[in-house]
């Protein structure tokens, strides 16, 4: 489990997060919904092990997270795709999990990119494909690091609605099986929704947590969700919530 106590995050003139207390817990899908530049991406950096705590405290397995990073225990997913340019899509895949040490499984990555959609684009390289095509790329090479942590910064920001919504569905299915702890930060309230067992709601200036709304939808997720009347509650009380957030009240 990760375990987020009482973490601040100052730079020289801003504090970005402010008594953060959060337990998130083995396997479980937290969606990170706020205000642009309340901390979020600066609180994933933390929990990656990029950005030290200025306060407070973030174990993973009671770990510190550069430890659990240098061990290949911490997957990183951003809004851009960050591929590289000189290993085809099945390169990519492979590579991050061999230099993390971990034991190769080719036949594994083909399965992955398999499953996101791309069993043509195997030999493909980065500037073959197209954003939403990366970006599977990127999220199966995530996957496949078969990390117990993943942390995803607006991932599917750059992409279409269609496309998101599908790839939504795929990143369930293909952790379904695996005890993967995911948090995934987005500005789509229907998203954060969809794809969270809970959603946690952060407030600006400094960031910190105003609301948690539990998400207990059956799986599998299908995109049938999004016309459910107990669904589109949720995606309203969350936007109240962070509405609620962004009025000024004291
Ligand atoms: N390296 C840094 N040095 C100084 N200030 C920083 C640094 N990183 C972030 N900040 C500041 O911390 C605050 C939070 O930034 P952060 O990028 O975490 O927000 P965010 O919630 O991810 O925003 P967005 O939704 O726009 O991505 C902002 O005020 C930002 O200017
Ligand atoms: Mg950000």
């Amino acid at each position: 489990m990760i375990r987020i106590e009482g973490v601040r995050v100052s730079f020289d003139s801003v504090t970005a997060v402010s008594g953060v207390d959060l337990d998130i817990d083995r396997g479980e899908f937290l969606t990170i919904v706020g205000p642009s530049g309340c901390g979020k991406t600066t609180l994933l950096h933390a929990v990656a092990g990029l950005q030290e705590p200025t306060e407070g405290r973030i174990g993973i397995d009671g770990e510190g997270p550069g430890r659990a990073r240098d061990a290949g225990r911490i997957g990183l997913v951003f809004q851009e795709h960050t591929l590289l340019p000189w290993k085809t899509a099945l390169g990519n895949v492979t590579f991050l999990r061999r230099i993390a040490g971990k034991p190769p499984d080719e036949s594994g990555a083909r399965a992955l990119l398999e499953s996101v959609g791309l069993s043509g684009f195997l030999d493909a390289y980065p500037r073959e494909l197209s954003g939403g095509m990366a970006q599977r790329v990127a999220i199966a090479r995530a996957v496949h690091l078969d990390a117990d942590v993943l942390l995803m910064d607006e991932p599917f920001g750059a992409l279409d609605e269609i496309t998101r919504d599908e790839l939504g569905v795929e990143l369930r299915e293909l952790l379904q099986e695996r005890e993967t702890t995911v948090l995934f930060v987005t500005h789509s309230v229907p998203e954060a929704v969809f794809l969270g067992d809970r959603c946690v709601v952060l407030r600006g200036a400094p960031g910190a947590v105003e609301a948690l709304f539990d998400l207990d939808f059956p799986a599998p997720r299908e995109t049938s969700l999004f016309t459910d009347s107990a669904f589109q509650e949720r995606v309203a009380d969350v936007r109240a919530a962070l509405y609620a957030e962004a009025s000024p009240r004291r």
